[in-house]
């Protein structure tokens, strides 16, 4: 009886855990589209999109189909001493490493998400000397990401965005890198919800995907801006000239 009872049991537990009691919530995410942004945080490009292109998605429902992924790191290039150099100088690792821990600290996305993008915000302001103003626009207690930053924890989550962004397959070129399901947007990236809405497979379409269509090259005002990876290298005053 013991036996045939835990068999039962088990049987059960297992139809719980892989049936769909709610069928709108678990089609969407069985079948949510990958979406992840490899970006720098002193990039005005990176930070065009991350406040007016990517912020829009948490308005307008296409979030329901997305599984997000910030990976804070783009053009940096770990030395062989283990520090880290940034395209866009010393204090972009800072702010690569403040994002890194804000999405560590705070793992829900809307959250992360709502902290990154007050300070991408500032960035395209040029106020980001004041990122720390963030943490009471957003209501967020500011001490597991100090922590995270001065105890060096930080340093390694930015070894981990490294090697991700590293293992890249295609490379990045650039950055902002939008990849949609395994595949790059390269300069088309603008056009990221379409290819959203093309690659869901899923019931429930969110009804913005009906009015969203892929922007032809000739239809745009201009080439959406990067900044490019062979960059790094270039005095800071040249760089700034070239990528803002
Ligand atoms: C790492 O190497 C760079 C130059 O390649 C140097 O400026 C820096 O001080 C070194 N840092 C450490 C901690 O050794």
């Amino acid at each position: 009886m013991a036996s045939s009872s835990r068999a039962f049991l088990f049987a059960s537990l297992f139809l719980f855990s892989t049936l769909c009691y709610s069928p709108l919530i678990c089609t969407a995410k069985g079948s949510r589209v990958s979406l992840e942004l490899y970006y720098e945080t002193l990039c005005p490009y990176s930070a065009e999109f991350i406040v007016n292109y990517l912020a829009k998605i948490f308005d307008n429902g296409l979030i329901s189909i997305v599984d997000l992924n910030l990976i804070p790191y783009g053009n940096a290039r770990v030395r062989s001493n283990g520090t880290i150099t940034c395209q866009h100088g010393e204090y972009e690792c800072v702010l690569n490493t403040v994002e890194a821990c804000a999405i560590d600290a705070w793992p829900d996305l809307d959250v992360h998400f709502g902290f990154i993008n007050c300070v991408e915000s500032l960035v395209i302001e040029r106020k980001y000397l004041e990122w720390e103003s963030c943490f009471a626009t957003t209501g967020l207690d500011p001490k597991p990401v100090l922590e995270c930053y001065e105890n060096g924890y930080g340093h390694e989550l930015d070894l981990k965005y490294a090697a991700k962004t590293d293992a890249l397959e295609p490379p990045h070129k650039y950055v902002p890198w939008v990849v949609v399901d395994g595949e790059p947007l390269y300069e088309d990236y603008e056009n990221f919800e379409a290819y959203i809405c093309k690659s869901y497979k899923g019931n429930n379409r969110p009804e913005v995907c009906d009015g969203v269509v892929l922007k032809m090259p000739k239809e745009k005002k201009s080439r959406n801006g990067v900044c490019h990876k062979n960059n790094v290298g270039l005095p800071d005053t040249m760089r700034i000239e070239m990528v803002i």
